[in-house]
């Protein structure tokens, strides 16, 4: 399993001997398998303290059995990520104070029963300083990470995934912040949060457990930029992550052939490369200004003060040929 973030821990309970039923020598030994339904409660706190109550009174009524197997995606979830200790640290949870007080819990029901335990956890790590296992997401200011979720199966967990939608523009039916006018050109990949056009560019609201599905190991965008009728011209990359942050510069190539900000009465060709894979993508594209001159005909001209029109443009710029954006999107999307 490649995830980093669901660990399948072993509690043992580490004097346990004469109660097992198995001994070493055995050909075989004996396991209990939990199904167990979504625990209920108001806040992800309540489900997981909910939970441990139930898999605790699982264990102690389970009879005799060496191991018990509890099922994934139940006990926690990313608001009660809990830290887990390194086997090679040999701690016992149910002796510390540092982890969640289910990891402990249960660890002391798996010592006072004498059993093996195994669950599966939404795990945190420390990671300032350079700390903690290599993964795909910065370490936050708090100096803990929870990893973004990369679990290979999300059974009834209900959890959210982003879609997303490719698009390719050019056109002045666009705004800036809504108020004035643009011609912008893009290409682009963008997550939306259901099949509407309208749910694109929306997040899901912070209390909604997000687990993305699509794991974005390849994806290089090109786009065929025309050359800027007016003499001005801004293409560059936009791109943002689920902590909204924008990706990396190391984690992309941009290349511009030619040089766009030398060359802006030439056509551009632009190319946009993944460098690294991506979990957590929620944009990832070419953006162009054309800066349009096209006045604003609403009255919120907080731009334009006093609602005071800059000479309109002339008829002259009505020679300008008509290109073409040519957006070559090819997206390898590879879901774990
Ligand atoms: C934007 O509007 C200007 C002025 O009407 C026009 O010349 C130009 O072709 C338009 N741009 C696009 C991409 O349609
Ligand atoms: C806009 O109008 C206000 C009030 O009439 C005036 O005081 C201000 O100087 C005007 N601003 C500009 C940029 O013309």
């Amino acid at each position: 399993m490649k995830s980093i973030q669901l660990s399948f821990l072993l509690l043992t309970a580490i004097f346990s001997s004469s109660h097992q039923l198995s001994k070493p020598e055995d050909p075989t030994y004996t396991a209990a398998v939990v199904e167990h339904s979504q625990p209920v409660g108001d806040s992800p706190r309540t489900r997981t303290t909910s939970a441990s109550e139930s898999f605790q009174k699982i264990i102690r009524e389970v009879g005799d059995v060496d191991i018990i197997v509890f099922p994934e995606h139940i006990i926690n979830s990313q608001a009660t990520a809990t830290f887990v200790p390194h086997e090679s640290q040999n701690i016992t949870p149910c002796y510390q104070t540092d982890y969640e007080l289910f990891l402990i819990e249960l660890s002391c029901s798996a010592r006072a029963n004498q059993l093996y335990v195994v669950i599966n956890v939404v795990e945190k790590e420390l990671c300032a300083h350079g700390a903690g296992s290599d993964t795909y997401n910065p370490c936050p200011s708090t100096g803990v990470r929870s990893p973004a979720p990369r679990r290979t199966r999300c059974p009834p967990c209900g959890a959210k995934s982003y879609r997303y939608r490719i698009g390719v523009y050019w056109g002045n039916e666009t705004t800036v912040i809504g108020v004035d006018r643009t011609e912008q050109a893009t290409c682009a990949l963008f997550a939306c949060t259901d099949v509407r056009l309208a749910s694109c560019g929306y997040i899901y609201p912070e209390n909604e457990e997000v687990i993305n599905t699509h794991h974005f190991t390849k994806l290089s965008i090109s786009g065929n930029f025309p050359a800027a009728p007016r003499g001005r011209r801004l293409i560059m990359p936009s791109t943002l992550n689920a902590l909204f942050l924008p990706v990396s510069v190391a984690d992309y190539e941009w290349i511009e052939s030619p040089e766009a900000a030398n060359n802006v009465d030439k056509p551009i060709l632009v190319d946009l490369k993944l460098e690294k894979p991506q979990n957590d993508l929620l944009t990832f594209a070419i953006w162009a200004n054309y800066y349009t001159e096209i006045p604003s005909t609403h009255n919120l001209d907080h731009m334009q003060p006093n609602g005071t029109q800059t000479s309109p443009s002339t008829s002259s710029s009505s020679t300008v040929s008509v290109f073409r954006i040519l957006c070559v999107l090819s997206c390898l999307i590879s879901v774990l």
